[in-house]
């Protein structure tokens, strides 16, 4: 793991963006995985002036996003699919028809789930793949288990997700309780990860990811067997490392 440490939330999100640019230089064709949430916004905004400076176009670029919500209309403000189109996808040259979320609305998750892992590896997988992480080490919506889900599923949010998360919706009666998301599987076949953690809230958890036992019950710590990939941390999210 290449751990990182800057300043703050800006410097992260610069940081972030030199790389994930220099990765779409080096390749057009890149198929990136994509996260949403607080974290990555600073990220969006600095890849978008970035294409706005002629720097990188995203016109060949393939993005999968890691989750969405289930049940939860597309069109829906709180979804993931509005969350992209407004934090990154309608400021760029993408074409939407290269952009990939699950479908929230799909009639049958399973299948949705088994579509949607296809999908990924028809295109031979995930050349960079973006994360967060929660305060409980989900990656993805991979929450705190027995076991590393391997491929895209549907998942039961745990309570911590959904405290953290219910800030996203009206109110807590309108928040799905489950989402599809991409496996630990699916994640750990990336060539490259690019993992960000910004906050206090975050510090006890990094520090667990970085130096705790390898564990489902932490899905994050199983990055510690990736071998391409750098941690990315504000001064409050990494005050745990030394
Ligand atoms: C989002 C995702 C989640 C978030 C995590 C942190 O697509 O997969 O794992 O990265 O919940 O969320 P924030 O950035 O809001 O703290």
């Amino acid at each position: 793991m290449r751990v990182i440490q800057v300043e703050n939330y800006e410097k992260m999100s610069k940081l972030a963006a030199k790389i994930i640019s220099s990765q779409i230089i080096l390749n057009p064709k890149i198929k990136i995985g994509l996260a949403t949430g607080s974290t990555p916004v600073g990220l969006y905004e600095e890849l978008i002036k970035l294409y706005k400076e002629k720097e990188i176009s995203f016109s060949e670029v393939l993005t999968f996003n890691l989750d969405e919500y289930y049940p939860l209309k597309n069109s829906h403000k709180s979804s993931y699919h509005v969350f992209m189109e407004e934090n990154l996808f309608k400021h760029v040259d993408i074409k939407i028809s290269n952009t990939h979320i699950p479908n929230g609305e799909a009639e049958n998750p399973f299948e949705e789930a088994l579509r949607y892992e296809k999908a990924i590896e028809a295109v031979g997988g995930i050349d960079l793949q973006l994360l967060g992480i929660g305060i409980n080490g989900h990656i993805g919506f991979n929450e705190p288990s027995d076991y590393f889900e391997k491929e895209t599923h549907l998942v039961d949010l745990s309570k911590a997700t959904l405290n953290s998360n219910a800030k996203y919706f009206d109110d807590r009666e309108s928040m799905p309780t489950k989402a599809i998301s991409v496996g630990i599987g699916t994640i750990m076949k990336s060539k490259k990860i690019l993992l960000l953690a910004s906050g206090t809230s975050k510090s006890e958890i990094v520090e667990r990811m970085i130096y705790g036992k390898v564990s489902p019950k932490v899905p994050a710590s199983i990055l510690q067997f990736h071998n391409d990939i750098t941690v990315i941390l504000d001064k409050e999210a990494g005050k745990g490392l030394k």
